[in-house]
C-alpha cells in the first residue's frame, strides 16, 4: 500500500501548491478544499470480490483505479474546467481515464468529474507509475454526493422509493443553482 500512499501524498501537495497559485492569480479561492482517503483494505477486498478478481497484488494494481483517491471542491462549475486545464498541464501526471458526470449525471444524480491519473512513484531506485483518482466537484455537488452516500449506502435501512426520487431531484435542484449562482459570478465578471 506504501506506493498508493507515495502517489496520493505528493500528488496532494501539488495540487495544494496549485490551490495556493491559484488563489494569488485570481484573488479568490478557485479551489476551496482537497481531501485525501486511501481505500480501506475491508473496502478494497469487498470491491475485489464484487467484481469477481482473485486477490493479489497484480489484479489490485491492473483493475482497481481507486485505491488512492483526492477529492477537490470548487466554489463555481467553471472553476472545475480551470482546475482540470491545470492538471493536463502537470508534468508528472499522466491522464489515462475520465468521466464527465457534470454534462450526464449518473442515475441516481450523483455530479462530479472524475480523472483517474498515473504518477510516478521511486520504488528501489526505479519509477513505478501508480494510479490515482481525482474527484473533482463543486462544493454544492460535493454537499450532495456526500448526504447521499451516507443516507443511501451508509446504513442498513433501505431508502424508500420515496426518499431515492426524493434525492435525485434535489441533485437536479443543486445542478440548477449551480448554474444559477454562476450566472452571478459572470456578471461580476469572476468566473
Ligand atoms: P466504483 O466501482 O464504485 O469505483 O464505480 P466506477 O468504477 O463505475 O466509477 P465511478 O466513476 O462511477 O464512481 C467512482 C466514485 O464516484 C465512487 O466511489 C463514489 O465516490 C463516487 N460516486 C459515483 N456514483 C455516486 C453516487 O451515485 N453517489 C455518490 N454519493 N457518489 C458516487
Ligand atoms: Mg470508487
Amino acid at each position: 500500500m506504501s506506493i498508493y500512499e507515495q502517489a496520493l501524498n505528493q500528488t496532494f501537495k501539488t495540487l495544494e501548491d496549485v490551490k495556493t497559485a491559484l488563489y494569488k492569480v485570481y484573488n479568490h479561492d478557485v479551489i476551496n478544499s482537497i481531501s485525501k482517503r486511501i481505500k480501506t483494505p475491508e473496502s478494497l477486498i469487498n470491491k475485489m470480490q464484487k467484481k469477481h478478481y482473485e486477490i493479489n497484488f497484480k489484479n489490485i494494481i491492473d483493475n482497481i483505479n481507486d485505491v488512492a483517491g483526492l477529492r477537490i471542491a470548487c466554489p463555481v462549475k467553471s472553476d472545475i474546467y480551470t482546475v482540470i486545464g491545470i492538471i493536463e498541464q502537470m508534468p508528472n501526471i499522466k491522464i489515462i481515464e475520465r468521466k464527465d458526470y457534470i454534462t450526464r449525471p449518473k442515475k441516481s444524480g450523483y455530479s462530479g468529474y472524475h480523472l483517474i491519473i498515473e504518477t510516478p512513484v521511486t520504488v528501489n531506485e526505479q519509477n513505478v507509475p501508480v494510479k490515482v483518482e481525482i474527484q473533482i466537484r463543486t462544493m454544492a455537488m460535493d454537499f450532495w454526493a456526500t448526504n447521499e452516500h451516507k443516507v443511501r449506502y451508509k446504513t442498513n435501512k433501505k431508502l424508500s422509493n420515496f426518499d431515492s426520487k426524493r434525492l435525485t431531484a434535489y441533485a437536479k435542484i443543486i445542478n440548477i443553482l449551480d448554474d444559477k449562482i454562476m450566472e452571478i459570478y459572470n456578471k461580476q465578471e469572476l468566473a
